[in-house]
């Protein structure tokens, strides 16, 4: 059953009881309005304007150098191809970290400047005061806990989070927390299936996994992935859903072919 609705987008409350009816809720990324424009037709619940963007779109090594002002101006197209689906737009590194003044500010510029209807912001204890100072202003946030790829530097790598007995209880007490600030959902990124499933049963709000196992309320990959896009990232918990990378290839090959053999454009292509 879908909640969305003819040209309203899907709001956090329905993301919210979707968990409630047991329902499983989809999100994949976009960064621009084609692409955006073909996964919101398809029927997916939120798209999320990650900072994955930084690595995608600009092909940076991390997420750390995407800036407030990109994020916006991606965001923006997203938007206007999202027709049915909830926008969620990663708040970058450096974004919120300063100050809740500063966060609520660069909140608000979001949802003002591309439209966006909700921010997703990394982090747990530390982060919770700002989440619920922004819900206070109106701004809906998703949580981000385990693998927080903006905290690259402190963790030294993008292994899997929580394993042991120590990080897995911090997990459980940031997800209550985020709970109690008011986020509407939180992602699960690369943390044990099992510490998932167990959290996920204990929260109110909808848990959104990746590489957190099949308990999770809803999943989410990086579209370019899940593509097949990009031939050289293929962690354990990423199916390729297509292999466009090869599709693309062969296409501009083709068209290379075809401009040296001087058959396109033939006579129907031209004026
Ligand atoms: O930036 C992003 O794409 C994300 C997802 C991996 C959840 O945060």
């Amino acid at each position: 059953m879908s909640v969305h609705t003819q040209n309203s987008r899907i709001t956090t409350a329905q993301i919210k009881k979707l968990k409630q009816q047991g329902e499983k809720i989809t999100m994949l990324t976009s960064y621009d309005f084609t692409l955006a424009s073909l996964v919101d037709e398809a029927g997916i619940d939120m798209i999320l304007v990650g900072d994955s963007a930084a690595n995608v779109v600009c092909g940076y090594s991390t997420t750390l150098p995407i800036t407030l002002d990109q994020m916006i101006f991606l965001a923006s197209g997203v938007v206007r191809a999202a027709k049915h689906a909830l926008v969620v737009v990663d708040m970058p590194f450096g974004s919120y970290q300063c100050s809740e003044d500063e966060a609520v500010a660069n909140a608000i510029r979001i949802l003002k400047e591309s439209g966006a209807d909700a921010v997703k912001i990394e982090g747990g204890e530390q982060v919770a005061h700002y989440i619920s100072r922004l819900v206070k202003a109106g701004v809906p946030v998703m949580g981000h806990l385990g693998l927080t790829p903006q905290s690259v530097n402190q963790f030294g790598g993008y292994a899997l989070r929580a394993k042991e007995e120590q990080e897995a209880e911090q997990l459980r007490r940031d997800a209550k927390l985020l709970e109690q600030a008011g986020c509407f959902s939180v992602v699960f990124e690369k943390i044990p299936a099992a510490l998932a499933a167990e959290v996920t049963s204990e929260l109110s709000i909808p848990t959104i996994g990746i590489g957190a196992g099949a308990q999770c309320d809803g999943q989410v990959l990086v579209l370019h992935d899940m593509l097949g896009l990009n031939n050289g990232f293929k962690p354990k918990f990423l199916r390729h859903f297509a292999s466009m990378a090869e599709e693309v290839k062969q296409a501009v090959g083709d068209y290379i072919d075809a401009v040296h053999n001087s058959t396109f454009p033939n006579e129907t292509e031209q004026y």
